[in-house]
């Protein structure tokens, strides 16, 4: 897509699943992407490599998404190495689930430092940051809407994202920058998968009429649609890529 040349995106929690689909996507439409991940550099390098066999641009940047220093620092090398950012894809994050009653204060911490202060710091730098006509698109859930027992934190968490998309996307007037989330229901990675048995995987699965889990590339078609020139015109929408799972 010619539209996206020059531009720069930084995918949050580009090493794996979702994350690693949108930076891939968006190097393919023409985006040089900053892959970030905060432990195994290794997939990181890998999907890097890939994205430059292709021809497109890609650097990958460790940084804890949860520490407000890590991410100017993300930024900082994002800017000395192209220039400047366009894109911001806040992605990182961690489901960890639990009646309330049993979820410890390790549970709550931990996914309020990755999942909320996560995406503010990286909200906050975007905002600081990014050049006139930009994109953010933060990854929300589907469990927001549904409310599903035992996602409690996790889905409070998103919520507060989605709050934070909208408030932003006012904030952001005069700059040309939409900000926008994109809420998956449940998708084929670690994430989801890990500790859950075939037979929920199959129950939740077919929660939607099209009866399928999505993929990590589903999702990357709808934020590539809110990165790229065709979704110039939503902001401050969440947009719910969940088959139908309503
Ligand atoms: N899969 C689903 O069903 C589903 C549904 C709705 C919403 N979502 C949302 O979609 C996003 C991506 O989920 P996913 O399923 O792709 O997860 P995933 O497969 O577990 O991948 C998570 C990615 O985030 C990185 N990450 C984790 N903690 C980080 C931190 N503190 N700082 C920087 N990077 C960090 C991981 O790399 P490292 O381990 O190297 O840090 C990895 O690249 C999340 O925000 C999730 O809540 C997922």
């Amino acid at each position: 897509m010619s539209g996206n040349n020059n531009r720069v995106a930084i995918v949050t929690g580009a090493s794996r699943g979702i994350g690693a689909a949108i930076a891939e996507r968006l190097a393919s439409d023409g985006f040089t992407v900053v892959i970030n991940y905060s432990g195994d550099a290794a997939p990181a390098e890998a999907l890097a490599r890939t994205i430059e066999d292709k021809g497109g641009r890609a650097l990958t940047a460790k940084a804890d998404v949860s520490d407000p220093e890590a991410v100017r620092r993300m930024f900082d090398a994002a800017e000395s190495a192209f220039g400047g950012v366009d894109v911001l894809v806040n992605n990182a994050g961690i489901m960890m689930l639990s009646p309330l009653a049993d979820s410890s204060d390790a549970l709550f911490d931990r996914q309020i430092a990755i999942n909320l202060k996560g995406a503010f710091n990286t909200l906050r730098e975007a905002a600081r940051r990014l050049r006139d006509g930009g994109r953010i698109v933060s990854l929300s859930t589907s469990v927001v809407g549904l409310k599903l027992e035992h996602y409690g934190v996790y889905a409070a968490t998103k919520a507060a994202v989605e709050t934070l998309t909208a408030i932003l996307s006012k904030e952001l007037r005069g700059r040309t920058i939409t900000v926008n989330a994109v809420a998956p229901g449940p998708t084929a990675t670690d994430l989801f998968l890990n500790g859950k048995s075939d037979d929920l995987i199959a129950r939740l699965s077919a929660m939607n009429p099209l009866e399928r889990l999505g993929t990590p590339d589903d999702i990357a078609s709808a934020v590539a649609f809110l990165a790229g020139p065709d979704g110039s015109w939503i902001n401050g929408q969440v947009l719910c890529a969940n088959g139908g799972m309503i």
